[in-house]
């Protein structure tokens, strides 16, 4: 799911291109204004951040931890700070990127209800626009429903 039809025309693609579109249901959604129906086994939440910070983030992502079954898991990875490429612009000069442990704790997730199992900062080698490497740090939120 994500708000943006492009990025949900490019999953479908690379999902064709991987043998797997039938096996995925890529819907594009606004999730601060509706939240698909069902119990998960596992909720990814990949960069859902944007420094646009004006939709509800913390709320949709409790409602997703609501929605997993016991047993399953939650994972969410955001970026922990911009990549050396990044240009800044006026409307990222003050962006507060998120922490791990400032999500765990907004999250408030149920007492008794969640095992953690990793809140903190993981690092990965990426590309940028022009085929530079960098070490990017992000944060890795990893909890199961018991
Ligand atoms: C940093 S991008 C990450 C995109 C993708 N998940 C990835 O890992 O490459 C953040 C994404 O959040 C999406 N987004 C922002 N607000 C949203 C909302 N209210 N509902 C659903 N998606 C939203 C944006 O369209 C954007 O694609």
């Amino acid at each position: 799911m994500d708000i943006s039809e492009q990025a949900v025309q490019t999953a479908q693609r690379l999902a064709q291109e991987a043998g797997l579109d039938a096996q995925i249901d890529l819907q594009a959604i606004d999730l601060s204004q509706h939240f698909p129906a069902g119990e998960f086994e596992l909720v990814c939440a990949l960069y859902f951040q944007s420094p646009y910070d004006d939709f509800p983030r913390i709320d949709i992502l409790q409602q997703a931890a609501r929605r997993i079954v016991p047993g399953g898991h939650l994972l969410i990875v955001t970026h922990a700070s911009a990549p050396p490429w990044a240009k800044p612009d006026e409307n990222m000069k003050h962006h507060v990127f998120p922490t791990a442990d400032g999500d765990w704790q907004a999250l408030a997730l149920p007492e008794g209800q969640w095992q953690k199992l990793h809140v903190g900062i993981t690092t990965r080698v990426a590309k940028g626009p022009e085929g530079q490497e960098a070490e990017l740090q992000d944060n890795l939120i990893w909890a199961r429903r018991v």
